[in-house]
């Protein structure tokens, strides 16, 4: 267990919550093991009804570590068989998720909302997936979800051309359901989770299927854009873009 993610049950409630603020929570293989074995348990306890995944304050998460690809890429390797759990247990989550996001939520910070059933967001947040900006195409099934969200030509502007997304715009295009103070998000997706938690919880099983479709697709299209990303991984343009971000000068 990493002590980067913590997870906590109050009464039906699971909280996952990044913790790794000195590099604003980017995602290494042991945190996606930990947040993916919170989600897939929560499936199988009946006492936990809903799953809130938080960041830190003036950070969701900063996405996928840098350096970590960079260490892929250089070794011929895809996205790695933690991600990739991740991404297939955020898929096929038996519970309602709901995400709290206060400051930035890059690349699978904004992609993994597209999986959430009801996302909180504070003033400060900015959403961008600047996957194509850094030589790479989009994963977490965005290719699917973003363009059936927001329609094609929003969805092109965030996941192609890289535009970063501030509160007001993601909520305008059906991304997030509420804006309110970052100091009140952890309360308000908290408010929402034990709303979730407290309906008929067969009903919202229920429910969230029928709204949600078969999760067998989006997974189909989750391992073909792994594919793809681990092409682009191994491309010069992406290997120029992580050195380019991990030796830049401040
Ligand atoms: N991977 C590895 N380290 C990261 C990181 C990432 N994705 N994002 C941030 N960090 C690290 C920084 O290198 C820095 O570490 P240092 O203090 O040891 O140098 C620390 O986190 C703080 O980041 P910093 O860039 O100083 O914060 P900021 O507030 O100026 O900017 C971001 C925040 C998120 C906008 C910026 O860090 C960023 O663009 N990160 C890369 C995001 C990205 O491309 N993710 C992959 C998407 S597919």
């Amino acid at each position: 267990m990493t002590s980067e993610v913590q997870i906590s049950d109050e009464g039906p409630v699971r909280t996952i919550r990044m913790n790794r603020p000195d590099k604003k929570n980017a995602l290494t293989a042991a945190m996606y093991d930990a947040m993916a074995a919170a989600i897939e348990n929560a499936g199988t306890d009946a006492k936990i009804r809903c799953v809130l995944i938080a960041g830190r304050p003036g950070a969701f998460t900063a996405g996928n570590d840098l350096t970590d690809f960079l260490k892929a890429a250089e070794a011929g390797e895809g996205l790695g068989s933690s991600t990739i759990r991740f991404l297939h247990a955020l898929a096929r989550s038996e519970r309602p998720l709901v995400a709290a996001v206060q400051g930035v939520a890059v690349g699978l910070g904004t992609t993994m909302l597209l999986h959430c059933d009801y996302v909180v967001a504070g003033d400060n947040a900015r959403f961008s997936t600047p996957f194509v900006n850094l030589g790479l195409v989009p994963e977490a099934a965005s290719s699917l979800l973003a363009p059936a969200l927001m329609g094609h030509r929003r969805a092109f502007a965030l996941l192609v051309m890289g535009r970063a997304f501030d509160a007001t715009a993601a909520q305008a295009c059906g991304l997030v359901n509420a804006v309110v103070p970052p100091v009140d998000v952890d309360t308000t997706a908290m408010e929402a989770a034990r709303d979730i938690a407290a309906l008929p919880a067969e009903a919202v099983a229920d429910s969230r299927r029928l709204l949600r479709g078969s999760p067998d697709e989006v997974v189909a299209l989750i391992n073909k854009e792994v594919e793809l990303f681990k092409k682009r991984l191994r491309s010069p343009e992406a290997q120029e873009a992580f050195k380019a971000f991990l030796t830049r000068k401040r």
